[in-house]
């Protein structure tokens, strides 16, 4: 039986953190693991490029750092299909044909585009690149024929878009050749990690992550800086659970139940202090960052392999890419020398 496809992604902006690691990377490895999902992962630099293209070193530094944050916490290229979105020039074709089918106004709705605009100063001058970049993930997600998505929450308004994408082109040029896809959507706390600092979410940009290639030092500097309750100054104060970073994390790292409860029961009573719960966390963290850790660095030191990986795996997914822009054109009836 052809197996359900699969295709997620990310920008190659930087290391990859602990956000993304609960929210989506154990997730990746488990679904791989099943064997039940052909499974297709695209690091999407063209994509990337749409709000950093006059920074490309950015963006290509990166490209190893995030392959070598997917292999460190075991997502496996002879499982996953890795490959780079800029080596699938078809992309580019299939984007053009979907452009004519969206209007500019629909785009300005679009309201991930519409934040991140707001979020990156476009207000006055908005890359015609970055505005349309949904079209071009709508050209990603139809060129594998991907049923299922892995994406966080914010990327909805995506899927949305690509599905009125497939809808129209299915409808007008009277084909069934594109599928409509389905996003798989995190749940539960660990969808959105918070930072270090307590704020709402983890990411570079407000310097409050904690990257799945810190050190072991680094990474126990952070968690002795987290936010906790800043109302909580003596020990023997009773203390906040809600809003506790440390309690977050400890909520999604510690297995161990029996014993997250009575810290809890103990920190609101009183008599728990934060350096006691901070050194926990630290100690559960460190075991499960430890190895990655560890095969991150193995792996660092074989860059022809990396490469190696990366450039089959977008061998294998041009091939499956040229397939469908063939169908498209077909569709189109723009194929005039078949
Ligand atoms: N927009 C996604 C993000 O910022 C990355 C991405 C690009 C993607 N193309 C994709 C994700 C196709 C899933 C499928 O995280």
């Amino acid at each position: 039986m052809k197996k359900e496809v699969i295709l997620t992604g990310d920008r190659p902006t930087g290391k990859l953190h602990i956000g993304h690691y609960v929210g989506s990377l154990i997730n990746r490895v488990k679904l791989q693991d099943t064997n039940d999902y052909d499974m297709n992962i695209m690091i999407a630099d063209t994509q990337a490029l749409t709000d950093n293209a006059r920074n490309p070193e950015k963006i290509r530094n990166s490209l190893l750092e995030v392959l070598l944050d997917y292999l460190a916490v075991g997502i496996d290229p002879k499982k996953s299909n890795i490959f780079i979105q800029s080596q699938i020039p078809e992309l580019n074709e299939l984007t053009m044909h979907y452009l004519n089918l969206v209007s500019l106004s629909r785009l300005e709705r679009n309201p991930t585009v519409k934040n991140e605009i707001k979020e990156r100063g476009f207000e006055n001058s908005i890359p015609a690149g970055f505005l349309i970049y949904p079209v071009s993930q709508a050209a990603d997600i139809t060129a594998f024929k991907a049923e299922l998505v892995p994406v966080g929450e914010d990327q909805l308004p995506m899927i949305e878009q690509t599905r009125e994408i497939v809808r129209s082109f299915n409808s007008i040029y009277k084909t069934n050749i594109l599928i409509e896809p389905k996003a798989i959507i995190p749940e539960g706390i660990s969808a959105r990690l918070p930072g270090i600092d307590g704020k709402s979410k983890m990411s570079k940009s407000l310097g409050n992550t904690i990257y799945l290639s810190d050190d072991e030092d680094t990474i126990r500097k952070k968690i002795m800086s987290m936010y906790t309750d800043p109302n909580h100054i003596r020990v023997e104060d009773p203390g906040n659970i809600e809003g506790n970073v440390v309690f977050t994390y400890l909520e999604i790292f510690c297995k161990d139940k029996i014993l997250l409860n009575e810290m809890k029961e103990h920190y609101k009573r009183g008599g728990l202090g934060d350096v006691k719960i901070k050194k926990y966390l630290n100690e559960i963290l460190q075991a499960e960052l430890k190895p990655i850790r560890v095969r991150r660095n193995d792996f660092e030191k074989n860059k022809d392999y990396l490469y190696e990986i990366l450039r089959e795996g977008s061998l294998i997914a041009r091939n499956i890419a040229t397939n469908t822009l063939d169908e498209v054109r077909n569709a189109i009836g723009i194929n005039y020398f078949n």
